[in-house]
């Protein structure tokens, strides 16, 4: 591979994106953990206000759980960061605040696996590790060929040791950004810009007209769906909530929601669990929400609390329903 060029093309041009402007570990974790699931435009707001509230690694050690859950709402893929704040109050306590500086420390973290490891010793500390991400695959499945399936954990070993051998011949600071720059903006999934990459000389998919049948990824299996009656029920107070104990959105709130397809079955439910209810709204559409692994559909139905409760609502009132960290899926749901 050509690494001159591809550097060269890199310096050049280059976005100028905020999380670029540090090199500290600190800095290339947080925003390679936003950057995991959530496109670049979507996490540069985000990652601007987290530096502000969060500047060092200690501030966010301290952080209050809800309160950093509140501030990332909207991200998605909230695990990552209930990861990063246990990995920051490792650091701290640990580290004595410090980031750790080799890979065997940096890859023990919590939610730290081998591509951000290899962001983090290659952007901030220069160190040659590879960072396969999606965009890398892509990039070197098109380049090199290769026609097997990125998403069999052996052949991404395969296109890693490739990554690495090529980092270490380069800059690592450079290379590293250089590829997943490349994937974003030249060599990207669809409307490729080949004419103009710095790779086109010796690219096995652009030399031979097949570039849109690279990567080779198998597809993923169906979602699952589910069907919710979801309650938006108030008393003088407020509206009640549930805090999530379910491994998917641990520790947002929602609104109850049951699953089932009927109002009836579920009033039924709820009063032999001594709750009465007062259903006097249907919202007219079905909500969908879109996970990774699993569809909601919620049929939302607006009530009052005549009598009980179940011991996992809260009663929240206006102010607090603001401040709390909430599903999208839910938040989205407009009264
Ligand atoms: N996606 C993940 N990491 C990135 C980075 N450092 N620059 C651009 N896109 C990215």
């Amino acid at each position: 591979m050509n690494i001159q060029k591809l550097e060269a093309w890199y310096v050049k041009n280059h976005r100028k994106l905020s999380f670029r402007e540090s090199n500290r570990p600190y800095d290339i974790w947080v925003s390679e953990v936003m950057l995991q699931q959530t496109q670049v435009e979507t996490v540069l707001p985000f990652f601007e206000r987290f530096m502000k509230k969060y500047p060092t690694v200690i501030e966010l050690a301290d952080a209050k759980e809800e309160r950093l859950q509140k501030d990332v709402e909207g991200l998605g893929y909230y695990r990552r960061f209930r990861n990063m704040h246990l990995a920051a109050k490792m650091i701290k306590d640990e580290y004595d605040g410090k980031f750790p500086s080799t890979y065997e420390e940096v890859i023990k973290l919590p939610g730290i696996g081998k591509y951000t490891a290899g962001a983090i010793m290659s952007i901030a500390y220069q160190k040659p590790y590879s960072a396969l991400d999606g965009n890398v695959i892509r990039v070197l499945s098109r380049y090199l060929g290769n026609d097997k399936d990125m998403r069999i954990e052996r052949n991404k070993k395969e296109l890693d040791q490739i990554n690495q051998s090529y980092i270490e011949q380069a800059n690592p600071n450079v290379y590293t950004q250089a590829m997943m720059e490349l994937g974003a903006l030249v060599c990207r999934p669809k409307n490729t810009k080949c004419e103009i990459c710095p790779l086109n000389e010796h690219c096995f998919a652009y030399q031979n007209d097949l570039v849109d049948a690279y990567p080779v990824l198998s597809k993923l299996n169906d979602k699952k769906e589910f069907h919710y009656i979801t309650l938006l029920i108030h008393n003088e107070h407020g509206l009640f909530l549930r805090k999530r104990d379910e491994e998917l959105l641990k520790g947002m709130y929602e609104y109850p929601q049951f699953e089932s397809e009927s109002i009836n079955t579920v009033m039924d439910m709820l009063e032999d669990r001594g709750v009465i209810l007062d259903v006097f709204y249907k919202h007219d559409k079905t909500y969908k929400h879109v996970f990774t692994h699993q569809v909601w559909y919620m049929d939302v139905y607006e009530a009052k609390l005549v009598s009980g409760k179940l011991k996992e609502w809260v009663c929240v009132d206006a102010h607090q329903f603001k401040q709390l960290p909430m599903a999208i899926a839910h938040r989205k749901i407009k009264k």
